[in-house]
């Protein structure tokens, strides 16, 4: 288990704080590309003054959903003890989300979709069929940014990974305010070598920052 949630706090003049915005790794390559991403995407929000914390998902001993619907008395998920518990404080608290992930076979990873599914916890249904819904995380403010990255050249190969992030956000009341797909980069970290691809992810952290100051 990589984290506990002291460690998704950052210690700011020797008091501990939540971070203002949480980044989310989405890749099982460490030191990769979306490591990368997610590391000057963190600068750009730094150099805006915003307060972050990042956590790659691989690094989480957590599942994904089992369904087991706990959360609908709970409003929070009960049914599974793993990594995830120690990132809902982290995530409740933080205002903004960055969300950076490889595209695998036109999707997110497993990891992404697996945390993704654990945000379930957050819905409120009623007992009509369908079921209607609301978030508990609705009108709070909340502010994302998302980036997807991948090997191929076309839209079509990214697939659907930034709207498989993009809608399950919006749904629970995150405003996606901007987001980065990245093309034609499939080597270990090679991202590196694209300054303006670098650039534009602090500008993407920037862009955060900033909507979370308005
Ligand atoms: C299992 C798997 C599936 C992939 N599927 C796609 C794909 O559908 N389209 C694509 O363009 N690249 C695909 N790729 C390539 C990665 O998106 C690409 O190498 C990316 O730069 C990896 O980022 P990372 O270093 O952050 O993991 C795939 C890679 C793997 C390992």
């Amino acid at each position: 288990m990589g984290y506990t949630s002291t460690q998704i706090q950052q210690t700011v003049a020797g008091q501990s704080v939540k971070p203002v915005v949480l980044g989310i790794g989405g890749s099982p390559r460490k030191n990769g590309n979306s490591d990368v991403l997610l590391q000057h995407i963190v600068k750009g929000m730094d150099e805006d003054g915003i307060r972050a914390e990042s956590v790659q998902l691989r690094d989480l001993d957590f599942k994904g959903c089992i369904g087991c619907e706990r959360c609908r008395q709970d409003k929070i998920c009960t049914g599974l003890h793993d990594g995830m518990s120690l990132l809902y404080p982290g995530l409740v608290e933080s205002k903004g989300l960055a969300l950076v992930c490889p595209t695998h076979n036109y999707n997110v990873t497993a990891w992404m979709k697996a945390f993704i599914d654990r945000l379930y916890c957050f819905y409120n249904f009623q007992d009509t069929r369908p079921r209607a819904w609301s978030s508990q995380l609705a009108d709070q403010g909340r502010k994302a940014v998302l980036a997807v990255i991948c090997e191929q050249a076309g839209e079509e190969d990214m697939g659907f990974a930034l709207q498989a992030m993009r809608r399950p956000l919006e749904a629970l009341g995150y405003e996606v305010v901007d987001e980065m797909p990245v093309f034609g980069i499939f080597d270990r970290a090679k991202v590196k070598q694209r300054t303006d691809v670098l650039s534009m992810a602090e500008q993407l952290g920037a862009s955060l920052a900033e909507a979370l100051a308005e």
